[in-house]
Order: C-alpha cells, then structure tokens, then sequence
C-alpha cells in the first residue's frame, strides 16, 4: 500500500513536472518566424492595436492555455487564424511572444522595436564606407549615432514630435528620395512604431 502511494506519489510529480516543462519547450527562434502571421491583428512585436489585446511579455503558459482552447474552437476569429498551426507550432508562438521584453501597453523600446528595424532596412548603407553615411555623413548603426544626426542635415529625430522629425520625413516621402533608399519602404506597422516611440520621447530603452 505504501509503496503504490509512493509511485501515485511520484508519477504526479512527474506530470506536474512535464505540464510545466510543455508550455517552456517552445522555441523562441522558431516562434519569432511563425509570429508574422499574429502581428498584423496583434501589433508590430505583439505590442497591441487600439483594437486588439498586446501578447508582447506575457506568461508563456497562459498564453499557451489560451491558444489551445482557441485552436478547438474553428468558428471563432483566432481559431481561424490557428487552424494552420500545429500544437508544437503554439507552443513556439507562446514562447516568443512570452520573450519579447514585457512594457506598458503601447510603449515602444528602442532595443525591441527601434533597432532591429534599422539594422535590418537602414545599416548596410549607414555604417562608416556604406553608400549612405558617404553620402549624407548619416551612421545609424547605433542609438547616441542615430540621435546625433548629421551635420548637414542636423537632428534627425525630435523627442515628442514625430512630424518634424526628418527620420519620419524621410521614410514617408513619397519622391525617389525616400528611404531605405531604392528599396521598398518599411511597413505600416514599422512606421507606427518609430511614430509612437519618438511620440513617448524617443527614448533609450
Ligand atoms: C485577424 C486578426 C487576428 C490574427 C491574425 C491573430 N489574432 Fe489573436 N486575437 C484576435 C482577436 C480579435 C482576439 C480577441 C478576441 C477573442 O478573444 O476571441 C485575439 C485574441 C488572442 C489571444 C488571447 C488574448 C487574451 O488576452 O485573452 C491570444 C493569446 C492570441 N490572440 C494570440 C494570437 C497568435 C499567437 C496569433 C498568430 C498565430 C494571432 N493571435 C493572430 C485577432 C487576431
Ligand atoms: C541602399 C542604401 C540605403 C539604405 C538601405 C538606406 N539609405 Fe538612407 N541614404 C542613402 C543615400 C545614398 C543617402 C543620400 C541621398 C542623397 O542625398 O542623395 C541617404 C540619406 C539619408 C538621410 C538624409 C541624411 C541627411 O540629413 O543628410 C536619412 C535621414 C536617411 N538616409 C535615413 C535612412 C533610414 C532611416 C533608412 C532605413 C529605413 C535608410 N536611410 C536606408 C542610402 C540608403
């Protein structure tokens, strides 16, 4: 009797041991590939729309919970969106999202939502011998370089005022001079985050 408690005993603490592992088995790599498909309801990085709920630092778990409840139910707007993914696929997804660096719903981060932007559309030209930072003296390959501007050109970013900053002006203008030069331009998620952010005061966070 004792020991059928003893193995009751330890085969629950095993479960509970692996329902704590599942929702942590998910990769963050992999999640960050499948999250494309999230972000144009749930916001660029899961930040949140003024509509819809933000998934950006949130408990993996719960998150996990509630993508599996969602996937059973097809009718519904999120179970439509899941029916694609299988359940390793949500575990990844949860993972990612839970990553992603937690902050007040709707503050941007420079580190999160800034930087891998501009790394991706901007340095291969704004970095020192890059075409760009020739021939405007603009290198963005960092926050105190990007703050610092040009020479010409000045300030590029305005805390608090979006409009005038010349980094909004220059990815929105809709002339050959618009940036990332020659390349298609960044998205409306991208250009709302950079608005927002410089809006919050363009901080280094
Ligand atoms: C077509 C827009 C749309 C897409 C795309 C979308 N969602 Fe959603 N999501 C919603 C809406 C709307 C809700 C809230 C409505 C509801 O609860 O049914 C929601 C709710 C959620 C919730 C619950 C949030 C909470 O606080 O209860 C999670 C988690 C979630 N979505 C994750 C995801 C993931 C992960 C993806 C990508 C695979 C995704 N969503 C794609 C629209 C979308
Ligand atoms: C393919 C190369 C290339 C890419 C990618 C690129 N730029 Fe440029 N950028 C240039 C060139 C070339 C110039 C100078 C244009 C001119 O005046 O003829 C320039 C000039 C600028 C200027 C004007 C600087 C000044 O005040 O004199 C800004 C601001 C700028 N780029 C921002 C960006 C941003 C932000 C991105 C990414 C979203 C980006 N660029 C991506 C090539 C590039």
């Amino acid at each position: 009797m004792k020991r059928m408690l003893f193995v009751l005993v330890a085969s629950l603490m095993v479960m509970s041991g692996m329902n704590a592992a599942s929702a942590d088995d998910g990769s963050v790599h992999k999640g960050s590939a499948k999250a494309f498909y999230c972000t144009g309801c749930h916001g660029y990085n899961g930040m949140g729309s003024n509509s819809v709920t933000g998934l950006a630092g949130r408990d993996a778990a719960e998150l996990l919970a509630k993508l599996e409840t969602f996937k059973k139910k097809k009718s519904s707007i999120m179970g439509l969106q899941l029916a694609k993914f299988s359940n390793n696929d949500l575990k990844d997804l949860a993972a990612y999202f839970a990553s992603l660096k937690k902050s007040a719903r709707g503050e941007a981060s420079y580190a999160r939502d800034i930087e891998p932007v501009i790394q991706w559309r901007c340095v291969s030209c704004h970095t020192s011998g890059g075409e760009g930072t020739q021939k405007s003296g603009l290198n963005l390959t960092s926050y105190d370089a990007l703050m610092a501007g040009t020479s010409q050109g000045g300030n590029l970013i305005v805390p608090g005022s979006p409009t005038t900053s010349s980094f909004m002006i220059m990815v929105t203008r809709k002339d050959h001079l618009r940036m990332p030069f020659g390349a298609a331009p960044l998205s409306d998620d991208e250009i709302r985050v950079i608005k927002v952010w410089i809006e919050q005061g363009a901080k280094n966070n």
